[in-house]
């Protein structure tokens, strides 16, 4: 069998960065501006919108933090948004996840215009991402497409089972392997025969939150491993991928740090500047 091929993210995101930097240093006028609200402090959360808004900063993107209390409600979040949105130096805006339980990450996802909907959950940017046209679309599936293409993976005509449903990640990684003419099957946990179906896969992608879930059991050989999972266990961060296991049987694999994760911010920078430079119609 083909050498195993590990597919860092952590270098690839790297790459990306430098570019977009360049590309920045070329526009006129002013930098790109990105806005990150947050509401209440959950610890993960505030580390993710630190490292969004320190990456920000090294490749030239102005980052602009909206801290909220916990108790805000959904109506004066929707007016902070509001504001973001007529800002003219704010080009994205993105508010992190989870929410309070009082307010509906929906109603949020609708009320960032389209065209600085950095995250890609305006229901304006889902059905251009599902019709096929150009827009905003969410930043990890963006991301596993383009380290795809990176290391030369073909996807047309390959078999990709996605394990997960999620809106930020199965769905949209479905509609964009679409896109890229694969076969695409979208797994989850009332799925009969898990398994079988993974084992059919060339690409098979784990974003369904459980340590270590997927074993080789579930992997075809020689196929292409991608572990969305950010698990914090006893034993640290792990994927939803048991690597160790996993590993001497596919034929490329992403790890858990420096895998996927990396390329979520790196694609939400790309976002960033997209918004800035070439604008979506909305
Ligand atoms: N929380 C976890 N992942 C994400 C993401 O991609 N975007 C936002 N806004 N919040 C998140």
């Amino acid at each position: 069998m083909a050498e195993l091929s590990v597919l860092s993210g952590r270098k690839f995101a790297k790459e990306v960065r430098r570019n977009l930097a360049e590309e920045i240093e070329k526009i006129s006028g002013r930098p790109p501006g990105l806005a990150v609200v947050i509401v209440g402090d959950d610890p993960a959360s505030r580390v993710y919108v630190s490292m969004k808004e320190k990456a920000c900063g090294r490749v030239g993107i102005v980052s602009t933090a909206v801290n909220l209390d916990e108790s805000v409600s959904q109506e004066e979040l929707l007016q902070e948004i509001n504001k973001l949105n007529e800002n003219p130096t704010v080009d994205g805006i993105l508010c992190q996840l989870p929410l309070p339980a009082h307010i509906s990450a929906d109603v949020v996802a609708s009320a960032i215009l389209p065209e600085k909907d950095v995250d890609g959950f305006h229901p304006v940017n889902v059905g251009r991402l599902w019709r096929g046209e150009d827009g905003l679309f969410p930043c990890t599936p963006v991301g596993i497409i383009a380290l795809l293409e990176h290391h030369n993976i073909k996807i047309d005509g390959a078999d990709a089972v996605i394990v997960g449903r999620s809106n930020i990640v199965g769905k949209p990684m479905a509609a964009l392997l679409l896109r890229e003419s694969a076969t695409v099957s979208i797994a989850h946990s009332h799925t009969s025969d898990l398994q079988g179906l993974c084992r059919k896969a060339d690409i098979l992608i784990a974003a369904v939150g459980r340590p270590r879930f997927i074993t080789r059991e579930f992997v075809k050989p020689g196929a292409t491993v991608i572990d969305v999972g950010i698990n914090r266990t006893d034993d640290g961060l792990v994927g939803d991928v048991d690597f160790d296991n996993v590993a001497p049987i596919c034929g490329a694999i992403t790890p858990v740090p420096g895998g996927v994760g990396p390329l979520t911010i790196a694609f939400l920078l790309s976002n960033t500047v997209k918004s800035r430079t070439i604008g979506v119609v909305s």
